[in-house]
């Protein structure tokens, strides 16, 4: 199947980043977003990406304009019908999601591939509220996305390998590398990843050492770009406690019980970069 158009629904930290890695790859990108103002935010956002990038020498004007023509956003459903690829990043809850994929089922075409985001939560689950559940697959990008070369391909049990096999073909059009992960919590970087992060919280809230020393440790003794805590702050927290439930739901393991002090900063909006603090200040 030859994909063309890619709708992406969610116009947070990966809808921004998916819809920039398909449109810089030569794909129509119609985006999709419930509010005017997430729509304009998500293409000044392009905006400002596509400038820093011609600024660095990484791409010359034409290309960015180019680019930038290839990206639409639109704030209804029903204007993701000629997409012959839709990739969710709306937030990490199974019934919103599943919500969403009812009506992309009645929205597109029934060639059209559905394809989710999610970080832990279950295929199938989005797969079998649609009448297509060979169509529908699992295409998880990593944070940043026009950084991270990794994408993890999650077949459910009921996706077809005509559909792995286009939705590879799509990721590797995007530049990226695929995995292809089973669909259980976490695939493979999660689930490896996550229990880590955790435990960072675990040693922070009972005070073993500051949030600067966690983050310069795992800097310096494990050659980490990141820290911990930095680390969490760029994925969100609010994303990584929906993530460390939804694992301890699958498995149990109480490596992957939250932290409470995790659970609590959500609950104090404290979510990171994307509200202006998390265990950093980021002075908005
Ligand atoms: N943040 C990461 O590092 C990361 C990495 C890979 C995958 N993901 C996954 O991508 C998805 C989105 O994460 P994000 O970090 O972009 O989150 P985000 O909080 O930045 O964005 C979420 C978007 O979903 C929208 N939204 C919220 N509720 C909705 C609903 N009921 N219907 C439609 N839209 C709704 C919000 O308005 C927002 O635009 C999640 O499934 C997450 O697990 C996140």
């Amino acid at each position: 199947m030859a994909i063309k158009r890619i709708g992406v629904v969610g116009s947070g930290i990966m809808g921004a980043g998916v819809a920039e890695v398909a449109a810089a790859s030569g794909f129509e990108v119609v985006l999709r977003s419930r509010s005017q103002e997430g729509a304009d935010s998500m293409l000044a956002g392009l905006d400002a990406s596509l400038a820093r990038q011609v600024r660095k020498g990484r791409v010359d004007d034409d290309t960015a304009t180019e680019v930038r023509a290839r990206v639409s956003a639109v704030t209804t459903i029903d204007e993701l019908a000629p997409c012959d690829l839709v990739l969710e990043s709306i937030v990490e809850d199974l019934t919103a999601k599943q919500e969403l994929f009812r009506e992309l089922d009645r929205v597109c075409a029934p060639s059209a591939i559905l394809a989710t985001n999610t970080s832990t939560l279950p295929v199938v689950e989005m797969a079998m509220v649609t009448d297509r559940p060979d169509r529908v697959c699992g295409i998880h990008f990593f944070n940043p996305a026009p950084a991270m070369s990794l994408v993890e391909l999650v077949p459910s049990i009921t996706t077809s390998d005509t559909t792995l096999g286009d939705a590879r073909a799509f990721v590797e059009a995007c530049g990226k590398t695929p995995v292809t992960v089973k669909d259980q919590a976490g695939f493979v970087v999660n689930a490896l990843l996550f229990p880590y992060l955790n435990n960072a919280v675990r040693l922070f809230d009972a005070g073993v050492a500051s949030r600067d020393d966690i983050d310069a440790a795992m800097k310096g003794g494990c050659n980490f770009p990141m820290g911990p805590l930095e680390l969490l702050d760029l994925v969100g927290l609010d994303t990584s406690l929906a993530i460390l439930d939804a694992l301890y739901a699958e498995f149990h393991d109480p490596n992957f019980a939250p932290a409470p002090l995790l659970r609590r900063m959500v609950a104090a909006r404290r979510l990171g970069r994307k509200t202006g603090a998390g265990f950093y200040d980021y002075g908005r």
